[in-house]
């Protein structure tokens, strides 16, 4: 996006890659995430733009054979920070000695300020991080300093003499980092001198000049499920290129209760979405379904399916050159796709689920963004809270809270029972506090007595997280009493629904989602 100072997170892998961008766009500036080796294509085509560069912690161990290296030559002497693998390689390609450390440092450590240095200007002279690494800087390339130690590492921080490269062992993104804010703040403003410009407001401006001038005359598809995602980014798109804009919702038989319903209702009256197309495939969604265990099995046959019906609306109202997605920075991260390469955790259709005989060329105007970004997006575009406020609901629906082969009957449990989370949330003031509330059905059963009558029905599980990007999430320690609430209104309303239990495992090691 033209126009804003940018400050280029170089990644090499690392799990916590994300959270610098974040922590920068916090700062309000943009952060913008290459791989590695992207870095010399950014540097070459849009440098002027660049402010910093941040080279980000990874996996690898800088002298094992094919380490991924960053050409610093390339970094056209802008200012660098590098943080944990990103310290170790400059130490490393710039004429110091990175060894194996004696002793694994990970989790809290206290470091030590022993030089004055911009990056930790005004800070105490003493103060906790977080730690995460097994080699060590051990000699210092020529020109550099060591301005902070831990107990374990004695360069816990380096500066060059020329106040231009930088470098920490420990994770200034992390929440554990006290001062870490702070000390990102003084990369950023004081040394790089960037211009805080990022807010949501100009992100729309921006988002909805570059989708027209990278559509031009051409005519875009977006398919559009009632998710906050695909409305921001229908909106945008229309208020890009307006009626060159096809929108379709497809009904796959796998929504909530009366959610089809309400998103037409929005979709046409208040967000007047262009040529919006509704197709309701459930019977032919839950057919394909028939038999189908595996939970990614499941994800690929419905993705396959909403490939199919792209290919049927393109060669019927087509063609369309253009393909908006709502993709966010997580679901890229979580597919696997990510430029370093994270492992794949669950195949998310909305990223991997393309057309196959259709060349469409995709729009996705928040890949970069959060959650909680695309919501106040949406809020400041004026989408209604019944959508902004919608919990997070995977593109697979409900196949991914039914265990097991998607039946009628357990549909039918999973879609009332989560019906009676979600409106008893509501009903005491929970609803907009939590990520996801739901509830979750398989081929479990278990006894129960209604009337005087004894009866065999299913054991219905219900998952209540926090998060703050769906990326780590915690269970919601819930009151009792509306636990009971809950569990009462599921047994006594839902036909064959015996037994309540809760899913108290935190993401990780559980995932949001039980397939
Ligand atoms: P998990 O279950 O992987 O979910 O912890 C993280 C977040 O992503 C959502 N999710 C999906 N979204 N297609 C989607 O569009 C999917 O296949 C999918 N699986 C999970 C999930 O609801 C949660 O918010």
């Amino acid at each position: 996006m033209k126009g804003h100072d940018v400050v280029a997170v170089i990644d090499f892998g690392g799990q916590y890659s994300h959270l610098i961008c974040r922590r920068v766009r916090e700062l309000g500036v943009r952060a913008e995430l290459i791989p590695y080796r992207e870095a010399g294509k950014l540097m070459s085509e849009d440098s002027e733009r660049v402010r910093g560069v941040i080279l980000s912690g990874g996996p690898a161990s800088v002298y094992s054979e094919n380490s991924p290296k960053v050409d610093f030559k390339a970094l056209k002497g802008k200012p660098v920070l590098g943080i944990c693998y990103g310290l170790q390689l400059i130490a490393h390609q710039l004429g110091g000695e990175v060894k194996k450390a004696e002793k694994r440092e990970y989790g809290r450590a206290s470091i030590r300020l022993l030089n004055n240095t911009p990056l930790f200007q005004g800070l105490p002279s003493e103060f906790n991080v977080w730690m995460s690494h097994s080699d060590v800087v051990t000699k210092l390339p020529e020109g550099f300093e060591r301005v902070a130690e831990s107990s374990n590492s004695s360069n816990a921080a380096i500066q060059s003499s020329d106040g231009m490269v930088y470098g920490v062992q420990f994770h200034p993104e992390v929440s554990h980092t006290e001062n870490g804010k702070k000390i990102l703040a003084n990369f950023i403003f004081n040394i790089c001198k960037a211009q805080p410009s990022w807010s949501m407001d100009n992100y729309a401006e921006q988002a909805v000049e570059e989708i027209r001038r990278e559509a031009g005359s051409r005519k875009a598809l977006c398919a559009v499920s009632g998710g906050v995602d695909s409305t921001v980014a229908a909106v945008l798109t229309k208020k890009a290129i307006g009626d060159n804009l096809t929108c379709v919702f497809v009904n796959h038989g796998l929504l909530r209760k009366n959610e089809a319903e309400e998103v037409l209702r929005i979709y046409r009256e208040e967000l007047k979405l262009p040529n919006l197309i509704y197709i309701d495939a459930a019977e032919r969604f839950l057919n394909k379904l028939k038999g189908v265990k595996d939970p990614e099995e499941k994800r690929k046959v419905i993705g396959r399916e909403f490939a199919e019906i792209f290919e049927e609306v393109n060669s019927r109202y087509g063609p369309f050159e253009l393909l908006v997605q709502g993709t966010l920075y997580p679901d890229v991260i979580e597919s696997g796709e990510s430029r370093a390469g994270a492992a794949r955790i669950k195949t998310h259709h909305n990223v991997g689920g393309m057309p196959k005989g259709i060349r469409f060329k995709l729009i996705e105007p928040l890949r970069q963004l959060y959650k909680d970004e695309v919501r106040l997006l949406a809020e400041k575009l004026g989408i209604p809270p019944e959508i902004t406020r919608r919990h997070p609901f995977p593109g697979p629906g409900l196949a991914a809270r039914v265990i097991g082969e998607v039946t009628g009957k357990k549909l039918r449990i999973c879609r009332e029972a989560s019906h009676i989370v979600e409106e008893e949330l509501k009903k005491a003031g929970l609803y907009d506090k939590v990520w996801q509330a739901f509830a979750v059905v398989g081929d479990d059963k278990a006894t129960g007595v209604k009337g005087d009558e004894r009866s065999y029905g299913y054991i219905v599980t219900i998952r209540v997280v926090e998060s703050e990007d769906g990326m780590t999430a915690n269970w919601v320690k819930l009151p009792n009493e509306l636990l009971e609430k809950i569990a009462n209104r599921i047994t006594n309303e839902v036909e064959e629904a015996t037994w309540v239990t809760y899913a108290i495992t935190h993401k990780p090691p559980s995932t949001i989602e039980p397939q």
